[in-house]
């Protein structure tokens, strides 16, 4: 197959340039100006081309809670979202700790055809946090990192094990930041208004206190970690300290970290329920700008898929999460590029290089002879968000009636259209 798209803006590394870009059997074979056109043309005239986005957090559900979400209809979802690649957190049923769960993952997901997803092992037999799954296993099946995401792993001597095991395949621990026992069923951020709406808090210290600590173990054994998702200042402070001292730590966040403050939760909607929680306007402004000088490398959505049964509940006892895989880019595009500070080749090493580095994934930029993975954006149109539209199972967000700009127009995955607007 082979094809030439005609008058794109690409966005490099360096900057964004209007040229052509000649696909042939996958690859990018071909980056110019004027290129002939003997072959099929896409035309992307008033479009920007930006590397495959990769979503390196997100919960597919399946096996065992296809009610919220499956392998098909999140990959539906993630390339409408323009995500050519994803990687999968093990909270399912059963929990991906061991081979058999990630060999099963794979296969659907090629059945699939859709956009590449990626396992995660669990880091603990059943997320259980006490004895290490089986992760030389899941890795030769093909786990592309370990978590117990949803969870932290408390002990700490376990957690140093996973790190040092982990290390061994080449893998890294990707480190959900939550102290259980301080967090103590909260369920907000803890300050005025879990005050005002007398719904249980938890501190900023419950995600800093863990991610201190692993920082810690990072620094002291000399391997890297990955932080998810996160969502206080004082938690960016340490990394930010933890990194212009050598330690090799990443970092990700979520686009509701930088778009709400915990404002959102004085009406009781539980689309704003969330784990970790949204904080305050001291925490939305780091975040921001955290992305912004790469303290946190890269936005990924915890794309968390549940029912309409789990969330139609009152506030305590609703599921946490969001279902945000079909508005990160608009949203990131948007609050960070459009009315922010962020160059749009920045915004693809959040939303593309940094993921494909920090996890080995192909892809992340675009250049001659690499993968075809392509997104391809309307950045000047603009839609109102209405989570009944999804395609994904989950209609949980927050951002109904939010306007937004940057539409995908096209997903390609290894040179194929996986996802066209029209
Ligand atoms: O809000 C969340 N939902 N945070 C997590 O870490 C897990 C996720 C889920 O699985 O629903
Ligand atoms: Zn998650």
């Amino acid at each position: 197959m082979k094809y030439v798209i005609k008058n794109g803006s690409v966005v490099f590394k360096d900057g964004v340039k209007k040229c052509d870009i000649l696909v042939e059997d996958g690859k990018i074979a071909k980056i110019g100006e004027n290129l002939p056109a003997d072959c099929e043309v896409m035309d992307a005239e008033g479009l920007h081309v930006f590397p495959g986005l990769i979503d390196m957090h997100v919960h597919l559900r399946e096996p065992g809670y296809e009610g919220k979400e499956d392998i098909e209809s999140g990959s539906k979802a993630a390339v409408a979202g323009g995500f050519t690649q994803i990687c999968c957190m093990p909270n399912t049923n059963p929990v991906c700790d061991n081979a058999v769960v990630t060999t099963y993952i794979k296969y659907r997901a090629e059945k699939v055809n859709l956009c590449k997803v990626h396992p995660i092992g669990s880091i603990t037999k059943g997320e259980n946090g006490e004895e290490l799954a089986e992760i030389g296993k899941m890795a030769e099946a093909g786990a592309v990192a370990i978590s117990d995401d949803g969870r932290s792993v408390m002990d700490s001597k376990i957690m140093r094990l996973a790190m040092e095991y982990a290390n061994d395949f080449n893998l890294k621990c990707l480190a959900h930041c939550e102290d259980a026992n301080l967090v103590d069923g909260g369920v907000v951020n803890e300050g005025l208004n879990s005050t005002i709406t007398g719904l249980k808090g938890s501190l900023r210290a419950a995600e800093d206190i863990m991610i201190a600590r692993e920082i810690a173990l990072s620094e002291s054994l000399d391997i890297p970690v990955h932080i998810c998702h996160v969502s206080t200042y004082s938690g960016i402070e340490l990394i930010r300290s933890a990194k212009a001292r050598g330690v090799k730590v990443t970092a990700e966040s979520c686009p509701h970290y930088f778009w709400l403050t915990d404002d959102v939760i004085r009406d009781f909607d539980t689309n704003t329920k969330v784990n970790p929680p949204i904080r305050e306007e001291r925490d939305r402004q780091a975040v921001e700008e955290a992305l912004k000088d790469g303290t946190l490398d890269c936005i990924v959505t915890d794309h968390a898929p549940h029912s309409k049964k789990d969330k139609q509940v009152e506030y305590s006892l609703a599921a946490f999460g969001i279902s945000g895989i079909e508005t990160s880019f608009s949203l990131s595009y948007t609050k960070l590029v459009k009315d922010g500070e962020l160059t749009l080749p920045e915004l693809a090493e959040r939303m593309s290089g940094a993921p494909a580095r920090i996890l080995n994934l192909e892809g992340g930029e675009i250049k001659e002879g690499g993968v075809a993975d392509l997104t391809i954006a309307d950045l000047a149109a603009k839609y109102v968000i209405d989570g009944e539209k999804f395609i994904s199972k989950g209609k949980n967000t927050p951002f109904n009636g939010t306007e937004v700009y940057g539409k995908i127009a096209y997903t390609i995955v290894d040179g194929e259209v996986k996802y066209s607007a029209e």
